[in-house]
């Protein structure tokens, strides 16, 4: 069981960040990506499309004989990790925006959530939300178009730094000192949100929590890979430009 790989999907590129931080964690984990880039952006999808999409991503990674799946997309994990794993025996690890540690640590009383429709408007999201933001504002931007802009490989320039001044602006103006990267596809441009955000504010993404958490759950389940060669074999089912280049065409893609 331990050889056998952890299986990753998102609707792109996105999980790739999880990826990294999970290679770091757990270097010697054979490990398998899909990249489900024909059914993206998620984030624009209704709920009922979003499990079916889970659904038959699951299934694929399933019968790759993964022992393990991330579901590296926020969108997938707050609209349908709870059915996945009902549907399904092997164990998922999900991501979702860093509420919890944004709360803690903000002294404005101000967060931003950057992050897609469909998460935003989960009930698991809203329910995270609730939990911890008791006497908190929490101010929301639905930045789908971010996502499309990153799939499409655009990760810099004039049409990005617009983009992403429409959506920081708001959050900055009413003092936000903790914005939470809700997105998986948001970390691979946090070096242009960097820029525009004012000294002061922190940056939160969770692809480290998720790397420890699935470390956690394999050690669990006795999983562990100890002697492992950390294979990758990438999967995708759209265009694998954007995955091309930001793997440095250094792995072999099997288009599906
Ligand atoms: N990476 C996905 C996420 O974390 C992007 C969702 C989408 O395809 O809209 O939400």
């Amino acid at each position: 069981m331990s050889e056998l790989p952890i299986g990753i999907f998102d609707s792109g590129v996105g999980g790739l960040t999880i990826l990294n931080s999970i290679s770091q964690v757990l270097p010697n984990e054979n490990i398998i990506y899909l990249s489900d880039n024909i059914n993206s952006p998620y984030g624009e999808k209704s709920n009922e499309k979003i499990e079916k999409i889970c659904y038959d991503n699951s299934k694929f990674l399933i019968q790759k004989k993964c022992k393990l799946i991330v579901v590296a997309c926020n969108t997938a994990t707050t609209n349908c990790i709870k059915k996945l794993r009902f549907d399904f025996k092997v164990p998922f690890v999900g991501v979702e925006p860093a509420i919890k540690p944004a709360s803690l640590k903000t002294k404005s009383g101000k967060i931003g959530i950057l992050a897609t429709k469909g998460t935003l408007k989960s009930k698991l999201f809203s329910i995270t939300s609730n939990k911890h933001t008791n006497d908190i504002s929490v101010i929301e931007e639905n930045a789908d178009e971010l996502v499309k802009l990153i799939e499409s490989g655009i990760m810099e320039g004039e049409k990005l730094n617009s983009v992403l001044k429409k959506h920081l602006n708001p959050m900055i103006e009413m003092g936000i000192d903790q914005l939470v990267l809700g997105c998986t596809h948001f970390p691979l441009v946090i070096k242009e949100i960097k820029k525009i955000l004012p000294k002061g504010i922190n940056v939160l993404e969770s692809s480290k929590a998720v790397a420890i958490q699935t470390k956690a759950v394999i050690e669990k389940f006795n999983f562990i890979n100890q002697l492992g060669s950390g294979k990758k074999v990438f999967y995708c089912n759209g265009s694998t430009k954007t995955l091309n280049n930001i793997l440095n065409h250094k792995f072999e893609i099997i288009k599906l």
